[in-house]
């Protein structure tokens, strides 16, 4: 099975570009944290489960995502630093059509 290239700006501003497996299962908060892209503990707090917000990250370019569910509308509701683009990472699962996917991640909750 094939890599997607993701680019993901990490909270410092630097870019990273990154292979992802699309056979893994993964989601794009376990990518950031499996290239260690934010500080272990500030990322993927809730296990994924969208309770957290800890994963959130501004999508950039014009790929389309499957809608929110009810729990991620809930939690970024409630999120800081939340803008038009902002999805859950732990939400966003690696699969083909996402190659060339580009994200930021939101800063850290205060
Ligand atoms: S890891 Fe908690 S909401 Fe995504």
């Amino acid at each position: 099975m094939s890599d997607i290239k993701i680019k993901i700006t990490d909270r410092e501003g630097v870019s990273h570009e990154i292979d992802a497996p699309t056979d893994m299962n993964m989601n794009l908060m376990e990518v950031v944290r499996s290239y260690e892209l934010a500080p272990e503990g500030t990322i993927g707090i809730c296990g994924g489960m969208a309770m957290c917000a800890s994963c959130q990250c501004y999508i950039k370019s014009e790929h389309e995502l499957p809608e929110k569910s009810d729990d991620e509308e809930a939690m970024l509701a409630e999120a800081f630093y939340v803008k038009d683009n902002s999805r859950l990472g732990c939400q966003i699962h690696m699969s083909e059509d996402l190659d060339g996917l580009e994200v930021a991640l939101a800063p850290a909750e205060p």
